[in-house]
């Protein structure tokens, strides 16, 4: 190539590498914004996308309820030696359809089901005894020592329809016990969740039945069917078309239309085999040792095919009950693992609806509001202070720069203090530490960093005194601990 042929190549470059930049670079460029919205293709692209209908953010400060529920969940499950565990959130459909029953109004209403590319088809969970059982099979546990207990926390999908306290994706808390078939463990189980609620201050009432093994429904089952059929005229058109598909559906039945025709039903528990009776007998005796208080509901059926024996729903006293707002729920599925290709092996769990029962504290939360505010008690209309009640606080920028280091050293320790590396205004930390409710303050100013100090500031006298930065950890302890 000629010198000359090898200049030209270059300078066609030149010209075609400034062009493609203006070109690029033209919709970032905050210098013409005038031009931009006048273009409604660039429009079109900064829209945002909108959270999916019956989805919800968990953020701050929500965040914060959100996670001492979690740990509430995660104390009173180690407690009673339950062990994490955990499933994806896709799984084949059939799973569901065979567990859940496929006239569920979950399975046949409410399943988000797609088509994957190799064209199987999956569902998102609607929830989690069914994966529980699946996995329970596929992953071998009935090789370990019996019972297996479980313990779960995560998303759940149904594609109901969103209103308070009811998404389409939602969490669930649950404990299952698999291996086992006694009474004892339906109280346990019970006892936890209503221990749950209890802890996190709401006062639960315990629905409870017994629907008996499949053998004993199916003469219970002749005679729902008769008196169903004699009531039609009475019944939703749900519940008509429910008499023959499934007529213990009807007794779960939403609609108040059938309210009159339900209560009047024959009542399960009077077809009950005497082991079923039993049974359910001890495990009420079981419940009155544990202090942990019950109402017997004779057409507490649940909607999910897999339930034998004990099934129970959790509520809160102080709201109206129905179906539609139980905090919680289980009960036993001795047929369930079997029915899905597994060993015989009896089980029993509940799950509880976190954003539920977080709903729930809320609006009591604004209510004790409401009613201290008419009564002009401020005490309860301010927020406790939570976790812990030291604030880090820096000043200047050389003691910012070590402040990173002293925050890691003291986390190291087990203490977590709460700071503000983004403010650089001394009265700027110290609001924020008021606002933490915080106790006492630990400032680092340029002094101390030379001399290897701190002060350690009470927050409400102003009293500082000024520590040796070797002193720091027990001082913090002190304080933590003279809570
Ligand atoms: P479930 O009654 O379908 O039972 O759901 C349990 C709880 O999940 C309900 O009591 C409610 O608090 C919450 N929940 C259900 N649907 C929604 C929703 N759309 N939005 C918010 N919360 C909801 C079960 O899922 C069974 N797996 C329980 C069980 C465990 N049985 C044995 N082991």
């Amino acid at each position: 190539m000629s010198p000359k042929k090898k200049d030209q190549k270059k300078k066609v470059t030149k010209k075609v590498a400034p062009k493609k930049k203006t070109q690029v670079k033209k919709p970032a460029d905050k210098k013409t914004p005038a031009k931009q919205s006048a273009s409604p293709v660039q429009k079109r692209t900064r829209k945002t996308p909108q959270l999916v209908r019956g989805m919800k953010d968990i953020t701050p400060p929500y965040s914060d309820l959100w996670m001492k529920a979690y740990h509430a969940c995660e104390g009173i499950a180690t407690a009673y030696n339950f062990e994490y565990f955990s499933t994806p959130i896709l799984e084949e459909a059939s799973l569901f359809q065979r567990s859940l029953g496929k006239s569920s109004d979950v399975v046949s209403k409410e399943m988000y089901v797609f088509e994957d590319k190799d064209g199987s088809k999956l569902a998102l969970r609607p929830e989690m005894t069914a994966s529980t059982a699946r996995s329970y099979i596929t992953q071998g546990m009935l090789n370990r020592s019996q019972p297996v207990k479980l313990w779960y926390f995560g998303p759940m999908f149904r594609h109901d329809r969103p209103q308070a306290g009811r998404y389409r994706q939602f969490h669930q808390f649950g404990c299952e016990t698999l291996g086992v078939h006694d009474p004892a463990i339906d109280a346990e189980l019970i006892t936890i969740s209503y221990n749950l609620l209890r802890d996190l201050g709401i006062e639960a009432n315990v629905h409870i039945n017994s629907i008996g093994t499949p053998e004993d429904r199916e003469q219970y089952v002749v005679e729902l069917v008769g008196y169903l059929r004699s009531k039609r005229s009475y019944l939703s058109d749900e519940s008509r078309k429910r008499i023959t598909r499934n007529p213990l559906r009807v007794l779960d039945s939403k609609d108040p239309q059938d309210k009159e025709v339900v209560e009047e039903a024959p009542q399960i528990v009077d077809w009950l085999s005497e082991k079923s009776k039993n049974y359910f007998m001890s495990v009420l005796e079981y419940l009155d040792e544990a202090d942990v208080p019950y109402v017997l509901k004779p057409t507490l059926v649940r909607g999910l095919d897999y339930y034998t024996d004990t099934v129970f729903e959790l509520f809160d006293t102080e709201q109206e009950e129905s179906s539609q707002n139980a905090l919680g729920a289980g009960g036993r599925y001795n047929r369930l693992v079997e029915q899905l290709g597994g060993q015989e092996t009896p089980g029993a769990g509940f799950s509880m609806g976190i954003e539920r029962i977080l709903f729930n504290l809320e609006s009591k939360r604004k209510r004790a509001q409401e009613i201290a505010q008419q009564e002009g008690d401020d005490a309860v209309v301010e927020q406790e202070p939570n976790g812990p009640e030291v604030f880090f606080a820096h000043l200047g920028e050389n003691a910012r720069k070590r402040s990173l280091r002293l925050i890691e050293e003291l986390r190291r320790e087990g203490i977590a203090i709460k700071h503000n590396l983004g403010k650089a205004s001394l009265k700027g930390q110290l609001e924020l530490a008021d606002k933490f409710g915080a106790s006492h303050s630990i400032i680092l100013g340029q002094k101390e960093l030379q001399d290897d100090t701190i002060i350690v500031r009470d927050m409400s006298s102003g009293i500082q005194e000024i520590i040796d930065q070797k002193k720091l950890k027990k001082e913090i302890e002190k304080i933590l601990g003279s809570k």
